[in-house]
C-alpha cells in the first residue's frame, strides 16, 4: 500500500512524498522504527489511507513546531526537501513513536480549493441561463472554502478571467478549452453547506488539519489554501454537521432565486441508501421548481466509462425545470486544475 501511494502521489506532482513513502516501506520491509509505529495497523483497509495518515501525522507535528529537526525538509516550513531526507524522518519515527500513533487515528481530510474553477465555471453557466440571483448550497462541503469560491479569482489561459483580480486566491490559467460566460452577472445571495465531519478552519486545530493532509512540497495547492483560509476567518460560513441526506431533504427554492445543489468529491463516500434519498428529494423539489424559482444540481465527481477503465472527474449539471437529463459541462483534473470546457 505504501508502495502504490508513492506511486500515486508522484502522478499526482509529490516527488517529496513518493520519495518519502518508498523509503517507508522500505523500512517497513526491514522492520525498522516505521513497523513499529504502525503496529496494529497491519491489517487496516486500503482506502483508509494508512500511508496519508502516517505521512499527514508527521507533517501536523512539523507544521505545529514540535518536531524542528524536520522544518528543514518541509517547504511547508520553508525548508527543502531532499531524498536523504528519509533516514531523518525514520530517526524521528524511533524517538518519538509515542506522538506519532495517536494521530494515526485521525482519517485525512482536505478541501481541496482548485475545485473551485469546476464549480465557478460550472455556476457562471447556470447564471447565464437563469439570470437570477443564486442561493448557493454545499454536501461534503469540509470547512466550507469552496462555498466563498465567487471571493475568488479565476483566469482562462487565453487570459479572460472572472472574479477580483486582487484576491487573495488566485486560480491563474485554470480554465482550458470554452471559455466560462464570465459576464454571466453571478450574484450568490445566501450560501450554507454541510459534512459528516465539518472543519472549523477559524480554530487553530482545524487549520492544522487542513493544512497538513496537503503534500508539503505542492505549494501551489498549499498558496490556494492558505488564501482561502484567510478569506473564510475574516468572514465565516457555517459548516452544519449533516449527512448529505439529512441536508438535502431541508433544502427549498424560492421564487425569484436560483437555488444550486452542488458538490465535488465526496458522491463515492455517501452510502447507496442516502444517494438515493437525495435523488428522491431532488426530484421532488424540482416539480416545484418554475421559470422564476429554477433548481440546478451540480456536480464535480469521479466516474468511469466503463467498470474497467480508469477513473475521470467530470463536471455535471442538471436543471429544474425541466430536470431529467444530465448535461455535461467539462472534465477536471483530480484537484480541480485545469478544467477542460466543453
Ligand atoms: C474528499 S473530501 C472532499 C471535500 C470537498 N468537497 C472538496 O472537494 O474539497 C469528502 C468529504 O465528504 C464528506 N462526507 C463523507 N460522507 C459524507 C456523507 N454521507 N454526507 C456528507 N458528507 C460526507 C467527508 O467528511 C469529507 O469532508
Amino acid at each position: 500500500m505504501f508502495r502504490l501511494q508513492a506511486a500515486a502521489c508522484q502522478r499526482l506532482g509529490s516527488t517529496m512524498y513518493a520519495e518519502l513513502l518508498a523509503g517507508l516501506a522500505d523500512d517497513l520491509e526491514a522492520g525498522g522504527p516505521t513497523s513499529v509505529v504502525l503496529r496494529g495497523h497491519e491489517d487496516d483497509p486500503g482506502p483508509s489511507g494508512l500511508a496519508l495518515r502516517l505521512a499527514g501525522s508527521l507533517h501536523r507535528l512539523t507544521l505545529a513546531g514540535k518536531a524542528p529537526e524536520l522544518a528543514g525538509l518541509y517547504p511547508t516550513t520553508g525548508g527543502t526537501w531532499d531524498s536523504h531526507g528519509v533516514e531523518e524522518v525514520v530517526g524521528f519515527l524511533s524517538r518519538r513513536a509515542d506522538e506519532v500513533r495517536p494521530l494515526l487515528d485521525r482519517a485525512p481530510q482536505t478541501n481541496e480549493v482548485g475545485r473551485a474553477a469546476a464549480l465557478v465555471g460550472g455556476l457562471l453557466a447556470l447564471s447565464e441561463r437563469w439570470r437570477l440571483p443564486v442561493r448557493l448550497f454545499e454536501i461534503g462541503a469540509s470547512a466550507g472554502l469552496n462555498l466563498q469560491a465567487d471571493r475568488f479569482r479565476f483566469t482562462h489561459e487565453s487570459g479572460t478571467g472572472w472574479g477580483d483580480p486582487a484576491a487573495p486566491v488566485a486560480l491563474l490559467g485554470a480554465w482550458r478549452g470554452a471559455v466560462p460566460p464570465v459576464d454571466a452577472g453571478l450574484e450568490v445571495v445566501e450560501r450554507g453547506g454541510s459534512d459528516l465531519h465539518p472543519l472549523d478552519v477559524t480554530t487553530e486545530d482545524g487549520r492544522l488539519t487542513l493544512t497538513s493532509y496537503v503534500w508539503p512540497d505542492m505549494t501551489a495547492r498549499h498558496a490556494r489554501l492558505a488564501g482561502a483560509i484567510g478569506l473564510a476567518r475574516e468572514r465565516p460560513v457555517p459548516v452544519e454537521a449533516a449527512d448529505a441526506a439529512s441536508y438535502v431533504d431541508r433544502l427549498t427554492v424560492v421564487p425569484g432565486t436560483l437555488t444550486v445543489l452542488w458538490h465535488s468529491v465526496m458522491w463515492q463516500y455517501v452510502p447507496r441508501e442516502q444517494r438515493a434519498r437525495v435523488g428522491t428529494r431532488l426530484a421532488a423539489l424540482g416539480a416545484q421548481a418554475r421559470g422564476d424559482a429554477p433548481l440546478a444540481h451540480l456536480a464535480a465527481e469521479p466516474t468511469r466509462r466503463t467498470p474497467e477503465a480508469p477513473h475521470e472527474f467530470w463536471v455535471c449539471a442538471e436543471t429544474w425545470p425541466p430536470g431529467s437529463e444530465r448535461e455535461f459541462l467539462a472534465t477536471m483534473a483530480p484537484h480541480g486544475i485545469p478544467v477542460s470546457w466543453e
